[in-house]
């Protein structure tokens, strides 16, 4: 990946860990999911038991959930946290003050060879591109323990993704935000005396079938769909169009360049997970890798979350020799 993209898909991150901070509404279900939290439970049970000081590098960390698993087992654990996206470390450092926070590309990190003897990522490091597992490999010590949670293509969570960024690309199709600026100028316009009403009615025309077919995507495609953004789309711009007269207009306008931009890192959210996700082809060439690499592979598994009849997650676990 160019140095121009990296910067892209952080700040895109950034997006999302910022907005969790500030707007609960954007949470993305997965990191709280019960089996995933069983399977740490059982991974974190087995590594740690009977040893409390060991070094432990979460990587591609997001707020630390696994190392959030890790300290539960082990409050005394020197933890690691690593990702790209600062406010997602801002996030881990409120969370766990004992946790070492260092920001790196969890393709190309600044860990020397076997400094870890825990390496683990949930949902992580994959997105670093194939090589990254091998990365995290290469920072585990002799005789530890490297724990992935890796997504899975064609699984659940990769479904829901493809659904989520489908229905963004459909809203985008309507050109709502344009049609929805276009109106309010022309609204704040007819208020200043600088516009007409024949004006405001046209904008008002044309911006009508785009909120129809707002309307037609959350019926079709369900309120939470894209993480509750359309929902909040149209609530806002309804709110907003009714009242009109409470704003200023450049409120009006830097909410809607703010969308814009939430609506763009989502969807390249969306379109990274996809491309992160990793088929039974490339997981087993991975491990046959890593086993030439001096490691043996101690689990390898599907995991279902939810209800969901398909799964979701590959959990891999290579202990190296
Ligand atoms: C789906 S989130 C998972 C976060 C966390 N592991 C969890 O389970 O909640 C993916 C995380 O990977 C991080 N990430 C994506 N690409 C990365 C890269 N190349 N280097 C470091 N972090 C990356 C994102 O910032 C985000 O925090």
């Amino acid at each position: 990946m160019s140095s121009r993209d990296l910067a892209a898909h952080a700040d895109a991150w950034d997006t999302y860990w910022r907005g969790t901070r500030e707007n609960a509404a954007h949470q993305e279900g997965g990191p709280q999911e019960p089996v995933l939290e069983a399977f740490w439970a059982t991974f974190f049970a087995a590594q740690l038991g009977a040893r409390a000081t060991l070094s432990l590098l979460d990587l591609a960390c997001g707020h630390g959930a696994v190392t959030g698993h890790a300290l539960k087992v082990s409050p005394a654990l020197l933890s690691h946290c690593s990702d790209y996206s600062f406010n997602a470390l801002q996030g881990v450092q409120q969370r766990y003050p004992s946790a070492r926070c260092i920001a790196a590309d969890a393709g190309n990190t600044p860990f020397a060879d076997g400094a870890f003897d825990l390496v683990v990522s949930q949902f992580g490091v994959e997105y670093a591109g194939p090589e990254a597992v091998f990365e995290a490999a290469r920072l585990v010590a002799p005789g530890g323990t490297l724990g992935l949670l890796l997504h899975l293509a064609g699984g659940a969570i990769y479904r829901e993704c493809e659904h989520n960024r489908d229905t963004v690309r459909a809203l985008r199709e309507l050109d709502i935000l344009s049609l929805a600026r276009a109106a309010f100028d022309a609204g704040f316009a007819l208020n200043a005396g600088t516009g007409s009403p024949e004006a405001f009615k046209a904008a008002e025309r044309a911006f009508t079938p785009a909120v129809r077919g707002l309307e037609q995507l959350l019926q079709n495609r369900g309120a939470q769909s894209a993480g509750g953004l359309l929902q909040q789309l149209y609530q806002d711009i309804a709110h907003m169009y009714r009242r009109m007269s409470a704003y200023a207009p450049d409120d009006i306008r830097s909410w809607l360049d703010g969308m814009d931009l939430e609506l763009t890192a989502y969807r390249g959210r969306m379109q990274s997970m996809l491309d992160a996700a990793l088929s039974e082809q490339a997981i087993d060439a991975a491990i046959q890798r890593l086993a030439a690499d001096g490691f043996t592979l101690r689990d390898l598994s599907r995991l279902r979350v939810s209800a969901e009849a398909q799964p979701a997650a590959w959990a891999l676990v290579m202990q190296r020799g």
